[in-house]
């Protein structure tokens, strides 16, 4: 049974040097999400999408976990503990975290329209590349646009149901349904707790909030909450 459900955002990966969506410098400052993120940007103009997630790609393989996404890979590997991540980074994987759930789909894994076939992906993904399973030239890169659902959603429902601590960090809670998951842990009695740079809450659903950067907030929170890692655990 899950004891904590621990939801992650972009925030997390800021201090990797990956941008956030909505901060100041954000990506959707320079990017329309019609543009290249929903399923209409892609049917009208795959190269720009294409050419966007290659771009998130490259940044993300070259970026390096940081303080945070270790601790909560150490969280991660406690009985009863359930990481979901918005990020499609996996910066959290690379950090050693254990059953992450990638809500918004994952940079490192493309899907082909036509079959269905997931597979891995490390370059770039180009319009006119053959699906290595059926040879369609239909492949997209396995991330949720605004418009579809979210990954492994009764998985996660059900983790919130049973949770006795909700924390949500570096996530700014403006898109649904993650941003809804404070409520449904709320509902269910657990401690909410959100973890943010930012010192306002996103909701006043929170019991709690740490305010300051993710790589000094997010180890000392893990260490409350499960002891202080052993030397060679950090
Ligand atoms: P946002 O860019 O909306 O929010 C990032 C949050 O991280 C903000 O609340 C910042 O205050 C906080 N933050 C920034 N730096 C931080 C740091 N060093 N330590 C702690 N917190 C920090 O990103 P998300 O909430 O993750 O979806 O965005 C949610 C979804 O919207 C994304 O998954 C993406 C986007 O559109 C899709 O593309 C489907």
């Amino acid at each position: 049974m899950i004891d904590i459900v621990v939801l992650t955002g972009a925030g997390l990966s800021a201090e990797s040097g990956l941008r956030t969506f909505r901060d100041s410098g954000g990506l959707w400052e320079d990017h329309a999400v019609e543009d290249v993120a929903t399923p209409a940007a892609f049917r009208r103009n795959p190269d720009l999408v294409h050419r966007f997630y290659n771009e998130r790609r490259r940044q993300a393989r070259s970026a390096q976990p940081n303080a945070a996404h270790r601790a909560l890979a150490r969280l991660s590997r406690q009985p009863g503990v359930l990481v979901v991540t918005q990020n499609v980074d996996d910066l959290l994987d690379r950090a050693g975290a254990q059953g992450v759930i990638h809500m918004h789909g994952a940079l490192n894994r493309g899907i082909c329209a036509a079959c269905g076939n997931r597979f891995a992906v490390t370059g770039d993904l180009a319009t006119a590349d053959p699906c290595p399973a059926c040879g369609a030239a239909a492949l997209r890169p396995d991330i949720v646009w605004f418009g579809e659902m979210p990954q492994q959603m009764e998985l996660i429902m059900g983790a919130l149901q049973t949770a006795r601590t909700f924390a949500a960090i570096g996530t700014s809670g403006q898109v649904y349904p993650a941003a809804g998951f404070v409520e449904i842990a709320n509902g269910s009695g657990a401690d909410c707790v959100e973890i943010n740079l930012d010192p306002h809450r996103s909701s006043p659903l929170f019991h709690r909030h740490i305010a300051g950067p993710a790589t000094t907030t997010v180890p000392a929170w893990v260490d409350e909450v499960i002891g202080p890692a052993a030397s060679g655990d950090r």
